[in-house]
């Protein structure tokens, strides 16, 4: 087992519910998006957790409240032991530092006028005590060097680069402050498919040299499969699976995870036609209305009346070694080994 010491970020019921209201001079709360719904989650020093799940279900609102960007309605989240909701001052600076994010879209996300130069250096503006003024050129061309592009390049514009090299740009800007964490929200979703990969082996690289944890938010489980240790697979604000790479992977016992894994493509053609394919009936529904129970339901094929009443904690269960939500958590061999 891992020394408590080594867990360097954790979640404890984290809650973001964002009021829905009616009226225009006076407003009157009628319900509320409920985008984040009791997360537990938590990251050891040098590992990747991986999170996945479908559009709306909340990771980028997780994405957010782990670096302060949002404030939890309520529960925690702890940075190196420490409830940053009751930091203040100095070590509220330091513990905002220590946790910084990486965002989705490399072309929106970079001020169209600032130099390379100046957004990479924005940190150091920002946290005037991290590195003196003098030596901020030369932090930005060390940054620039680190993650593969010419130091010499500082004064060029975002529009100068291509996609993959303003990822490279947005990933430098978060390791500024040397980070011990990183929050990667979707960083390859919006590049090409030849420059995933290139990204994704920087990270590695970088977690490697640096020492780096990372929550890595995609959408899939194939983008996930090579850079996560563990998973978690979110459905409407909750986590509903979670276990090492093998277990998620290799043997996935809630119902969700095994239709996200359906869908993920088999490399060996001699696999494929072997495979069971699970189609989700219907949308997800709106996290402003979940259904009771358990919030799959509606769209599980195992769904009994009792689901209806009652909602399936995450948990470790007779079928299932690893936490999963589900009353009838099962593996199922729907990969033929992936
Ligand atoms: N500021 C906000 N005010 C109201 N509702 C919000 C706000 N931010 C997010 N939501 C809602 O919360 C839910 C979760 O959104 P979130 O962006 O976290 O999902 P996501 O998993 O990141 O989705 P995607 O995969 O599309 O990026 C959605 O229903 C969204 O509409
Ligand atoms: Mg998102």
């Amino acid at each position: 087992m891992s020394d408590v010491r080594d867990l360097v970020l954790e979640t404890r019921n984290l809650v973001k519910h964002f009021p829905i209201t009616q009226g225009i001079v006076f407003k009157s709360k009628v319900g509320a998006v409920r985008a984040v719904d009791g997360v537990d989650l938590q990251l050891r020093r040098g590992e990747t957790l991986g999170v996945v799940g479908e559009s709306g279900c909340g990771k980028s609102t997780l994405a957010k409240l782990l670096v302060g960007l949002e404030k939890p309605t309520s529960g925690e989240v702890m940075v190196r032991g420490e409830n940053i909701a009751r930091l203040s001052g100095q070590s509220l600076r330091r513990a905002r530092r220590n946790i910084q994010m990486v965002l989705q879209d490399p072309y929106t996300s970079l001020n169209p006028r600032m130099t390379v130069g100046d957004i990479i250096g924005e940190p150091f503006a920002i946290h005037p005590d991290a590195v003196p003024r003098g030596g901020r050129e030369r932090g930005v061309q060390e940054l620039l060097d680190l993650v593969g592009l010419n130091p010499d390049h500082l004064n060029r514009y975002p529009h100068q680069f291509s996609g993959g090299q303003r990822q490279r740009i947005g990933i430098a800007r978060a390791l500024a402050l040397r980070p011990e964490i990183i929050v990667c929200d979707e960083p390859v979703s919006a590049l090409d498919v030849s420059i995933q990969a290139q990204v994704i082996n920087l990270l590695e690289r970088l977690q490697r040299e640096l020492g780096l944890s990372y929550i890595f938010i995609a959408h899939d489980l194939s983008v996930v499969r090579h850079i996560s240790d563990r998973v978690a697979v979110m459905y409407l604000g909750k986590v509903v699976e979670t276990g090492y790479h093998m277990a998620i992977y290799e043997q996935p016992t809630h119902p969700y995870t095994q239709a996200l894994l359906s869908a993920v493509p088999v490399p060996d053609p001699r696999l494929r036609g072997r495979r069971d394919h699970i189609v989700l009936e219907g949308d997800v529904p709106s996290p402003a209305d979940p259904p009771s129970g358990c919030r799959f339901r509606t769209r599980c094929w195992k769904a009994q009346p009792y689901c209806a009443d009652h909602e399936p904690l995450l948990q470790v269960r007779q079928r299932s070694p690893h936490p999963s939500a589900c009353h009838y958590a099962e593996s199922r061999d729907v990969l033929h080994r992936y």
